[in-house]
This record gives C-alpha cells, structure tokens and sequence, in this order.
C-alpha cells in the first residue's frame, strides 16, 4: 500500500461503473490506498473482472449489479453498501453514458437515455449517499463531469448538456451538504482511450467521413499539453479529492484535461 493518503485506509468507497475504464482504475486506485470498495456496474462480466483484480491484492471489496437508472435503483444500492460494509464514506458517482447526435437529429429517446444515467441515477445516488454521511457525521461525493460542458460540440449535445447539469448539481449539493460535513466536487477527465471514448470518436469519424487514425491524431494535438491522458491519472485526482489533504475543498470542479477547457 502507497503511504500517501493514508486517510483513506478502511474507508467506504462506491465506485459506479467500476467495470471498465476510469471507474475500474479509481477503484483500484482507492484499494491501493487500503480503503473498502463497493463496486457497481450493469456489466456482469467487466464487474466480475475488476472485482477479482481487487481481492487477488486482498482487497475489501463487493460488487452489485445493478442498472443505475432503473427506478429505485440509487437507493437500494446505498442500502446495500451499508448493510454489507457498514457506511458509506465516499460516493464516486462515475458511470455515465455517451452519445454521438448531430443536434438536428437528436431524439428524445437517446435523450432520455442519456439524462437518466448521467443525470438523474447520478443525483439520486448523490442524494441516498448523502443521508448515510449526514448521519455519520461527514463524507466526500466526486461526480464526474466532462470538458464537454465548456467546449462547442454540436455532435454532443445530449451528454455536454447532461454533464453541464452535473455541474450545476455538485455546486449546489456542496452549497446544501456543507454543514453536515459532506464535500461536493467534480472532476472533468481529458481525453482517455476507454471503451466510451473510442465507441465516440468511430461515430464522430464516421459521420465525419474521416478515417479513425486521422480524427484520434486531430483530437489529440488540439489538446494543449499535446497528449491523452489516462484512467490512471485522472483517478488519481478522484482519490485527492477523497482524501484528508482535499479536507478544504468543496464546490469545485478539478480539470485533469490536459488544457482543454481553453477551447
Ligand atoms: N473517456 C473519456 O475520454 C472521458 C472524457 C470526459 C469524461 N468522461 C467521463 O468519465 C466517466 C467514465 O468514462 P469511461 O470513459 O470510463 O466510460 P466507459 O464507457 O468506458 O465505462 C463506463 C462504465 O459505466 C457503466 N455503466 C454505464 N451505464 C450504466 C448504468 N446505467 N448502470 C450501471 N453501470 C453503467 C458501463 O457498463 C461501464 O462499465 C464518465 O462519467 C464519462 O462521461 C470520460
């Protein structure tokens, strides 16, 4: 285990779309650190591949299935990390979906999708987590926005708009769980090669009519620092902004993006 943050040791975590990508990575990130990890995702197969990865380095950690937008969902998946681990001590509200729509072609069914997994299930959760912290006396919630919300994407209003709305959420959570102890910061990741991001930039390149290696090159030295990041390095600011050095920051949205909100 890293000496670093060792505040988090026997900590409470829930990951939301822990299967795969920056999810699976801050999941791992937090057990290095020797926290508890309850992991969730509507993928069975990726879950049961991280959940195997974290007691193969004898973590303490549990996995649920479950469909975070389904109804009741957030709340029943809070219950089940306290009865099974005891409390919740940090949220890290992850799992989101993407899409790829040119605005005049948006539907209301890929809306709807996109709303209730990045927006509503992710506010719900926020809002079980933080009746369990209220009562425990403090905890941190991270959600994950994107550099979206700052960037002309006409492909991308759906998501951008949605994690906009992620934004507005975590000011005014931090504005309303302050006095119980409760941060509320997001963090906006750059661009990393996880399934989500390769799944948008072959829908990007083929409404484009470009070929893939020329729209990945395109979008990687337009970003200031002139290279992607990683699952790895962005959790690492998740587990920061969870940690006892964090313990003053509140309301704040944390750019690991690489310089891209300069767009
Ligand atoms: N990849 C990027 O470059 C990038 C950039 C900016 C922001 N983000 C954000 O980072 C976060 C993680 O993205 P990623 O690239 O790791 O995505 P990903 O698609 O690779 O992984 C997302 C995980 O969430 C799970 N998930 C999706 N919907 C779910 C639901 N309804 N219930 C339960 N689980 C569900 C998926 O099964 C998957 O395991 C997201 O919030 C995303 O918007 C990603």
């Amino acid at each position: 285990m890293t000496s670093e943050y060792s505040s988090l040791k026997g900590k409470t975590v829930l990951v939301t779309g822990a299967g795969q990508g920056l999810g699976r990575a801050t999941s791992l990130a937090f057990a290095r650190r020797g926290a508890k990890i309850a992991l969730v995702d509507m993928n069975e197969v990726s879950l049961s591949d991280t959940l195997k990865e974290l007691q193969d380095n004898g973590s303490e950690c549990i996995s649920i299935i479950s469909d975070i937008a389904s109804s009741g969902a957030p709340h029943h998946i809070v219950q089940q990390v306290v009865t099974q681990l005891g409390t919740l001590d940090v949220l890290v509200n992850n799992a989101a979906v993407s899409s790829v729509e040119s605005l005049l072609d948006v539907t209301e069914k890929e809306w709807d999708k996109v709303f209730a997994v990045n927006v509503k299930a992710l506010f719900f959760l926020l809002q079980a987590a933080a009746k369990v912290m209220k009562d425990s006396g403090g905890g941190r919630i991270i959600n994950v926005s994107s550099p979206a919300t700052r960037m002309t994407l006409t492909n991308y209003t759906s998501y951008a708009t949605s994690k906009a709305a992620v934004d507005y959420i975590t000011r005014t959570a931090a504005a309303a769980l302050g006095v119980y102890g409760i941060t509320v910061n997001a963090i906006a990741p750059g661009r990393m090669d996880t399934p989500m991001q390769r799944a948008t930039e072959e829908a990007n390149a083929a409404a484009a009519g470009v070929d893939l290696q020329t729209h990945m090159h395109s979008r990687t030295v337009d970003i200031p620092l002139r290279r992607r990041t990683t699952p790895e390095e962005v959790a690492e600011g998740i587990v920061w902004l969870a940690s006892q050095t964090a313990s003053y920051v509140t309301a704040n949205r944390l750019n690991i993006s690489g310089g891209l909100e300069l767009d």
